[in-house]
């Protein structure tokens, strides 16, 4: 299975503030959703609590260190049967590889990291591709931040047009290594 992140950073690696995205992008929204429809999503807790609610058609893979009931560890919950919880990163690929859900695509074979900023830091390492929204502005007062990366490990296989929505330009880029 292909591991993949997707983000959207601000120029200076910005991701979010007070639990909440920094910008509201329609056409993000439905590039993420169109990519992610039919695969495992892999997220922090807090995220999770950001977005309130498992994402219809992927199986939404959270990580906690916190105890769980016993049928949400490493099995089903949830109204929609589609969330699993995970105690550490490698569990959660595991269960991502492994875990069958209505919808599931299988080709391409791929999970995707959807944050938050404690999650890319260490999934980071691990994966083969990143999706970058690049959106081109600043936002020093954004509380949570994309890791650092070498781009010199990476390569730029795509670079979309340039979107301009909501006083904001962003280009939808992939990496690869
Ligand atoms: N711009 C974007 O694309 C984007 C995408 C996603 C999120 N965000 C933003 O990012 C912010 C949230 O990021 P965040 O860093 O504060 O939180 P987060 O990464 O979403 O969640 C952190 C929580 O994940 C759990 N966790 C972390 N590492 C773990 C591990 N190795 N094993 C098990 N559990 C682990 C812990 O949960 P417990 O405390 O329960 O143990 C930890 O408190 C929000 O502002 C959100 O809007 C932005």
């Amino acid at each position: 299975m292909e591991k993949c992140l997707i983000a959207a950073i601000a120029d200076d690696y910005a991701l979010g503030k007070d639990n909440n995205l920094l910008w509201h992008l329609s056409e993000d929204l439905k590039y993420f959703k169109r990519l992610t429809s039919g695969h495992p999503v892999i997220m922090g807790r807090k995220t999770y609590e950001s977005i309130g609610r498992p994402l219809p058609k992927r199986l939404n893979i959270v990580l906690t260190r916190k105890a769980q009931t016993p049928d949400q560890v490493g099995g089903m919950a949830g109204s929609t049967g589609n969330l699993l919880y995970a105690s550490t990163l490698e569990e959660a690929f595991a269960l991502a590889a492994s875990t069958p859900f209505e919808g599931r695509v299988d080709e391409p074979d791929q999970c995707f990291v959807m944050g938050g900023g404690s999650i890319y830091e260490q999934a980071l390492p691990l994966c083969d591709k990143l999706f970058l929204t690049e959106v081109h502005t600043t936002r020093p007062d954004a509380d949570t931040f994309f890791p650092a990366f070498d781009r010199s490990l990476y390569r730029e296989l795509s670079r979309s047009e340039l979107y301009a929505e909501n006083h904001l330009t962003y280009h939808f880029v992939i990496y690869g290594r």
